[in-house]
């Protein structure tokens, strides 16, 4: 092992300041995808002291990234993309030609999104796949990293060899997926929970662990399972983070009928060790590019297995129920919609990221601009990406500007910044003074000091 390497704080969001690792024995990576994950995983693998060269099909992206810009915003990877880049562990190619020859692991990142029926689409894993292999140069590891559905890896092994039978001893595959969470997505690449290793021979084992050697020397647990398994976990895991949302927002519609608190309950919930408190905030739901579609290929992979999950089913209808429940308080409160304006604070499907996949902020601000209200919008990093999803929406530079003349505000995002608005300046701008808390943002006190007439979600509202 090389010489310790230790974080720099101004650049690691987080408490990794005080996470020393080592750089371990340096291993030859390509990263096809420079998305979310294809991205945070290339700029933290070159922390780890490997040399990784990152490519894309999409040539805007790698000129981008060659000139110094991450196309898309997450906290601290610009500035971690930079610094790799100096070190010149970090390289970015176009093509396949340029960037695989040579290279002993090449992760694939690419895009899974879903058919029309909700199955995964993998085309994308198979053509990078392909053109990985024509390529290879020696042995090379083809590593998933995308999400994908039990069996990708044993389908992808053979449709290579089909075309490639020259290198049944030179090609392997492997399943090492990524729990990297958006807006928290470095953090969670250097310090995870765990890292899961999928692959069927000991070769395969031995790279992967050599190139996690610095974090696991740290501690991080290694889990070890055939390729299968590791397919499958990573489908279970969102599927049942998305359950525990869902699971609080139907506890946040039966709050409503009882007039209890979803709040509290969730407290009581997650004070038990064996439940846990994360990931029951009730709300407007969960969106992004990861749930949805997840659950979505997960149910159908079980039904192509033979298996009804009906529980998934439900999943997606409680949380379709979340922006439902938003609109009923926005009528409740407004009574007719047309000719009413509706203040959006927050369009990203989560603080912390430009991402509007599958906002649900979005999701609510079609259904309210289709009844007749006038939609305007407010988001710290989002803005441009919602205005090009609904073009009907406005979109507004400060959070004030988004509510002036407003009938009602919507908190949809619970950004930081959001917190500390200033609700009496707000209260005077406004047209009618509503509060509909799609986050529970706002304690009582503080809306009802200001003068608002409140609904928070799965809590009584303060009319
Ligand atoms: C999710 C998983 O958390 C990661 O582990 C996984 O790697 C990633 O998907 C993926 O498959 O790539 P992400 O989509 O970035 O990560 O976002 P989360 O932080 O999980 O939030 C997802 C959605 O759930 C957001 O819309 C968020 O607002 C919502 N949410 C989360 C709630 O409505 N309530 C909660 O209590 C927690």
């Amino acid at each position: 092992m090389a010489a310790a390497y230790r974080c720099k704080s101004r650049l690691l969001p987080g408490d990794l300041d005080d996470w020393t690792v080592g750089l371990g024995t340096v291993v030859r990576v390509a990263v096809v995808g420079t998305g979310h994950v294809g991205l945070v995983t290339a700029s933290t693998l070159a922390y780890l002291g490997h040399d990784v060269v990152g490519l894309d099909n999409d040539p805007e992206k790698i000129r981008l990234l060659k000139a110094g810009t991450a196309p898309f915003f997450e906290p601290g990877l610009e500035e971690l993309v930079a610094e790799m880049k100096a070190t010149g562990r970090l390289t970015f190619a176009e093509t396949v030609e340029e960037a695989v020859p040579g290279r002993e692991v090449v992760f694939i990142c690419v895009g899974t999104p879903a058919r029309a029926s909700g199955e995964a689409n993998l085309v994308a894993v198979e053509t990078a796949g392909r053109e990985v292999a024509a390529q290879a140069t020696g042995r090379v590891l083809l590593v998933e990293k995308s999400t994908v559905p039990a069996g990708t890896a044993r389908r992808l092994k053979t449709t290579l060899l089909r075309e490639r039978p020259d290198l049944q001893a030179e090609i392997g595959v492997a399943s090492n997926p990524e729990f990297l969470r958006e807006g928290k997505a470095i953090d969670d690449s250097l310090r995870p929970d765990r890292i899961l290793i999928g692959a069927d021979d000991d070769w395969a084992f031995e790279m992967l662990r050599k190139l996690y050697e610095p974090l696991t020397a740290q501690g991080v647990p290694l889990i070890e399972t055939d390729i299968a398994t590791a397919e499958l976990s990573k489908h279970a895991s969102n599927a049942f983070l998305a359950l525990k949302i869902s699971y609080a927002n139907a506890l946040a519609r039966m709050c409503e009928k009882a007039g209890a608190d979803v709040l509290a309950v969730a407290e009581v919930l997650g004070s038990d060790r064996r439940i846990g408190r994360a990931f029951l905030n009730a709300g407007l739901g969960y969106g992004g590019y990861c749930f949805p579609k997840d659950i979505q290929a997960f149910e159908r992979l079980a039904g192509s297995l033979g298996y009804d999950f009906p529980l998934l089913t439900e999943v997606v209808k409680i949380n379709e129920q979340a922006i439902d429940a938003t609109l009923d308080k926005i009528r409740d409160a407004l009574w007719n919609l047309e000719g009413k304006t509706v203040a959006l604070l927050g369009l990203a499907f989560k603080p912390g990221t430009d991402d509007v996949r599958f906002a649900p902020a979005l999701a609510l601000a079609s259904r309210l601009i289709e009844e007749g209200a006038t939609c305007v919008g407010y988001d710290p990093e989002a803005g441009e990406g919602a205005a090009r999803e609904v073009p009907a929406l406005t979109i507004a530079s400060t959070p004030y500007e988004a509510a002036r003349g407003a009938h009602c505000v919507v908190v949809c995002t619970e950004w930081d910044e959001f917190k500390t608005l200033d609700l009496a300046k707000l209260k005077e701008i406004v047209a009618y003074p509503i509060i509909v808390d799609g986050r529970n943002l706002f304690d009582y006190d503080q809306v009802e000091l200001a003068g608002f007439t409140y609904y928070p979600t799965g809590r009584p509202p303060r009319v």
